[in-house]
């Protein structure tokens, strides 16, 4: 059997909302818990067994991925490829665009990964659902879904299962009234023969567009999973569902880079205990990891969930906890962050105090997720959230920055609270 996945990035205009923390690297780039977000659906892929080749598909430049990618061949040992659309071809567009490299080696099956979610990918299960399902159809797809309040479930691809047979009766793309509290996880399982359904979606298109004759020429080539394809196989008996209890979130703001953090530092726990920091000195309480070439003082006590990238510095009496500071940036002495991210090449000086609000799914909502909240409430002040500190950001000694977010390359001279300091 040859399995192979896609993992879908996008590109510079997708991802707006993870501003300012995607200004200077690709978002799905980002480091969550040590580690670029895509990395996480990496390592995940590279445990099915018969998985021999990852394709990541977005518009971001060729030369913004192949750094990533070299790194990621010599670290798995596994064909990793970049594929660049010469534009936005929506959720499906590159998929048919690149249909040919990813059939390539006749692949029995491929997934195909959301790149802006985060999860514990239960990618073995599906696989062993989608092949080994017992019906008269074989079935297309088999798509990752996961319970959320009712209210939340407005604000996502809504499913309608066959409890019995496990099948997608229905299925509706962010609908305006309640359909379901089930809800896609953008992680599917696709056999090769979903290219003939989206060959003839395609056809069509050109045929509609070219009898309007409206349109640019990428419109004209994208399509959209969820609407095009999705929407077509429910109530087919060809399209599956397997619902997941375990951990799965959405990456679409910063806050919830915080929240991902905490939840791939936990899964290091039980499954890579040995990327925790550990000991007294410094104090580490809880899951925290440590870039091996990050420089710590062994008098900063860091977590819990707390994330040090490469060649920063902590300094003595730093206090650390629920935030992650990037590569290259100093921590000074006595200094405290606390729900907080810390950009790249950015210092903090002495007795600092960078605060933020956490904004964690509703712990008294079963299957609440992460609210996503709009930057600025109805009276036009800014929500509390995390503090965001751009890279280059310099912050003085004996300061407040609270609540706040903060572009790259600023220099402050004083305290801020519920601000955007552009
Ligand atoms: P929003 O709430 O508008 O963000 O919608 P959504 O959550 O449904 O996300 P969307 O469908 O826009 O994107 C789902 C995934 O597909 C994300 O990982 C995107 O980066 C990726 N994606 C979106 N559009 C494209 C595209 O044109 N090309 C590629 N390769 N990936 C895309």
């Amino acid at each position: 059997m040859l399995v192979k996945a896609v993992i879908l990035i996008g590109g510079q205009q997708k991802g707006t909302r993870f501003r300012p923390l995607s200004l200077d690297v690709p978002k799905p780039l980002f480091s969550v818990a040590g580690f670029p977000i895509i990395q996480h659906h990496i390592e995940a892929c590279v445990q099915v067994p018969d998985l021999k080749e990852i394709i990541i598909l977005g518009y971001y430049p060729a030369q913004d991925m192949s750094g990533f990618v070299g790194e990621m061949i010599q670290l798995y040992k596994i064909s990793i490829r970049y594929l660049q659309e010469f534009a936005p071809l929506g959720t499906a567009g590159g998929l048919y665009h690149f249909r040919d490299q990813i059939r390539c080696g006749n692949p029995d099956y491929f997934f195909v990964l959301n790149g802006d979610v985060c999860a514990d990918f239960p990618l073995i299960e599906m696989l062993d659902m989608h092949k080994n399902h017992r019906s008269e159809k074989s079935p297309v797809v088999t798509l990752m879904a996961a319970e959320a309040t009712r209210q939340q479930s407005l604000i996502y691809g809504c499913i309608v299962e066959n409890k019995e047979s496990k099948t997608l009766e229905h299925y509706v793309e962010k609908p305006s009234t309640f359909i379901s509290t089930l809800i896609n996880c953008g992680v599917y399982i696709f056999s090769t023969e979903v290219f003939q359904q989206m060959a003839s979606v395609f056809q069509q298109k050109q045929i509609d567009y070219f009898n309007v004759e409206s349109g640019t020429s990428f419109e004209r080539e994208a399509l959209y999973l969820e609407k095009e394809i999705l929407m077509p196989l429910a109530g087919t008996g060809r399209a599956l569902v397997y619902q997941t209890k375990k951990w799965w979130s959405q990456l679409k703001t910063p806050g919830a880079a915080i929240y991902a953090n905490r939840h791939y530092l936990q899964l290091f726990r039980q499954r890579r205990p040995e990327r925790l920091a550990k000991g007294d000195e410094p104090q580490i309480i809880g899951d925290v990891f440590i870039h091996p070439t990050a420089n710590v003082h062994p008098t900063a006590v860091l977590g819990p969930n707390v994330s040090v990238g490469a060649h920063a510095v902590i300094g003595p009496g730093a206090r650390i906890k629920e935030s992650i500071v990037l590569s290259y940036s100093r921590v000074l002495d006595h200094s405290l962050i606390l729900y907080s991210i810390v950009g790249s090449n950015s210092e903090i000086g002495c007795w600092t105090r960078v605060e933020g609000t956490p904004c964690d799914p509703n712990p008294d909502k079963p299957f609440a997720k992460m609210e996503n909240a709009p930057l600025f409430n109805d009276d036009g002040r800014l929500n509390p959230s995390i503090t965001i500190l751009g890279c280059n950001v310099t912050i003085p000694s004996e300061v407040i920055v609270r609540n706040s977010i903060v572009l790259p390359h600023k220099e402050l001279t004083r305290s801020y609270s519920n601000e955007i300091i552009l």
